[in-house]
């Protein structure tokens, strides 16, 4: 099968990028920051200390995930029930990213995306995606933008779902983010060796996808 790793760091574009990637290759899109931030929703409706890693280990058992298609977006059911825009609130964005620091959690979340890549095309994006999930890839993309850049993304996703949030904080968030994402032990943020770099700083969303896209067509035969 072949597949499309896009890893990057908060704000980058990576999900709104990879959808749109997906939909015009054929593929199927795996965000799967949606799966670390499914696991923070059942620790917070089920008032687990999510800096408890023990508690938090105990309680994956009875986490069932499940990938749900509708039209041509994946939605994640969480024990049946669909998640829809809890996902991204920001004590869930807190809570993932903790958590995500977790062997126990990671292990958890492994296996269920390498089976994802098993016997579909796919686009999978992530943090550690070219690095570990799926270091075998067939094509590998690392895009980036200058922290000031991504805040204004965040900001502008953050007023279209009805929140507001001051700049500044967004931009120390997305900072201490990228701190704890590149710095933790396990599966920190990083480049594969293989990927190739894009910096979509100065790009558009379609000139970050058209840039993408003509990097797998130069990678993959026949597509
Ligand atoms: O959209 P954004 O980049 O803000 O976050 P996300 O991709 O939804 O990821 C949520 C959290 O999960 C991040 O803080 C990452 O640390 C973590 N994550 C991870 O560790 N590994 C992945 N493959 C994907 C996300």
């Amino acid at each position: 099968m072949i597949s499309v790793t896009i890893d990057g760091p908060a704000g980058s574009g990576k999900s709104t990028i990879s959808k749109i990637i997906s939909k015009k290759l054929g593929f199927v899109h795996l965000d799967t920051g949606a799966l670390y931030r499914a696991v923070a929703c059942f620790i917070k409706k089920s008032n687990i200390d999510f800096e408890n890693e023990n508690d938090v280990k105990k309680c994956l058992k009875d986490i069932n995930l499940k990938i749900k298609k509708v039209g041509n977006e994946q939605r994640i059911l969480l024990n049946e029930k669909d998640l829809k825009n809890e996902l991204r609130s920001l004590d869930i964005t807190k809570i993932a990213s903790k958590i995500a620091a977790y062997q126990s959690v990671r292990d958890y979340l492994l296996n269920f995306q390498r089976d994802f890549a098993k016997f579909q095309n796919v686009v999978m994006d992530g943090r550690d995606i070219g690095t570990v999930v799926l270091p075998q890839a067939s094509v590998k993309i690392f895009i980036t933008a200058s922290p000031e850049v991504r805040a204004k993304r965040r900001l502008e996703q953050i007023l279209k779902n009805g929140e507001n949030f001051d700049y500044l904080e967004i931009l120390d968030s997305i900072k201490k983010r990228d701190y704890e994402d590149t710095h933790r032990k396990i599966a920190p943020l990083k480049k594969a060796d293989d990927a190739i770099l894009i910096d979509n700083s100065d790009m558009n969303l379609s000139q970050s996808v058209e840039s993408i896209l003509s990097i797998i067509k130069e990678k993959v035969d026949n597509i």
